[in-house]
Parts: structure tokens; sequence; C-alpha cells
């Protein structure tokens, strides 16, 4: 990145990330949540709205952070036009750094997924213990919604889910061609 290019944290939440970047000295950032509650808490400079429409004009940002967001956005229209949205604000060359929980082959995770695949008709979507609805993906998926950035770095890792349930994660570091 260069000096002075603003940085986008979408789907920002309590502004973890945001403390977090501002610390190493990126000085620029921004928080973009669609959920109205987190805001009281929120450190920084947040816009209410949703990622997939993006209230930025074009090629404002030098860089993307969604961190947990996918796992929010169910349907496969929405998470497309998410990551045209990203394409669209990021600077050309501007960097995408995406985590997101992957399906994982437990049999506590398997067995929602089934449930949720007969409820919402995808294999992924399930109702967690705490009654949200989320969306674990395949690869494939990511891989597709991605298809206009350049992949840097692809990492699976196992993650914890909020209900505390070990799961498998990603975390991907991309660009805008
Ligand atoms: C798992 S939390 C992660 C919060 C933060 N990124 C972090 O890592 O601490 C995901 C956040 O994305 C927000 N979110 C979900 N769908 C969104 C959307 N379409 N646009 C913007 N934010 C969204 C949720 O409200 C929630 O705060």
């Amino acid at each position: 990145m260069r000096p002075g290019e603003l940085v986008l944290d979408i789907g920002s939440g309590y502004g973890r990330v945001l403390v977090y970047l501002e610390q190493k000295g990126f000085e620029h950032v921004f928080g973009l949540e669609s959920d109205f509650r987190y805001f009281k808490k929120n450190p920084l400079s947040v816009v209410c709205g949703r990622g997939e429409q993006a209230p930025f004009k074009d090629e404002s940002f030098g860089a993307v952070f969604s961190i947990g967001v996918f796992s929010y956005i169910l349907e496969d229209q929405k998470r497309m036009q998410l990551s045209n949205e990203i394409q669209r604000i990021l600077k050309s060359r501007g960097f995408l750094f995406l985590s997101c929980f992957m399906i994982s082959g437990d049999e506590y995770h398997q067995n929602k997924y089934r449930e949720g695949q007969k409820e919402y008709g995808t294999f992924g979507i399930f109702e967690s213990d705490s009654r949200g609805i989320f969306r674990h993906s395949r690869e494939n998926e990511l891989r597709e919604l991605l298809n206009k950035f350049r992949i840097l770095s692809w990492k699976t890792r196992p993650f914890m889910t909020m209900n505390k349930r070990p799961a498998s994660g990603v975390i991907i570091e991309a660009q805008k061609h």
C-alpha cells in the first residue's frame, strides 16, 4: 500500500480489527457495519450500511478487510454482490484480506448442514445453537466469489465458532487486478 491510502473494514462489529490496524500504524481506517447495535461501542469512524451496497466511490481504498462477514451472508447473489462491491471500491492493485468459516467435516456441523439444506436449500447454511443463521463455505464457492481477484495466499486453519465449537476457517490475501 502507498502512504495515505484508506483502509476499510467491512463488517467491523465492535471495532476489533479497526483498533488493531490503528495500533499497527494505519492512519486512515474506516469501518462499514450493517448492525446498528454495534455503533455505541465503536471507537473509530464507522459508517452504517451493507457491504453489498457500499456507500463509497469507485477506487476509494488501498485495502479492504472482510473478517467473518461472508459467514453472515446466506444468498449466492448477495455474496457475489459483496465481492463485486469490494472490487469496485478498491483501487487498482488494492488488497483484500478475507477470512470466513469453511465447511467443517465434524459430525456436529455435518448434521447441522444436512438439517439446514432441508430448510434453506443450500448445504452449509445452518442454524447455530444461539439461533443465528450462518453459512459455511466450500472452497470452490469462495474461489468463484473471488474469481476477479488474484489470490496471493490461501491458508486453511482450525477456527473456533462463537459457540466455542471447533470448525474450519480460511484466511485469504487477494489483490485487485
Ligand atoms: C463475525 S463478525 C466480525 C466482526 C469483526 N470483523 C471482527 O473480526 O471482530 C461479522 C460482522 O459483520 C457484520 N455484517 C454481516 N453482514 C454484513 C453486511 N452485509 N454488510 C456489513 N456488515 C455485515 C455483522 O453485523 C458482524 O458485526
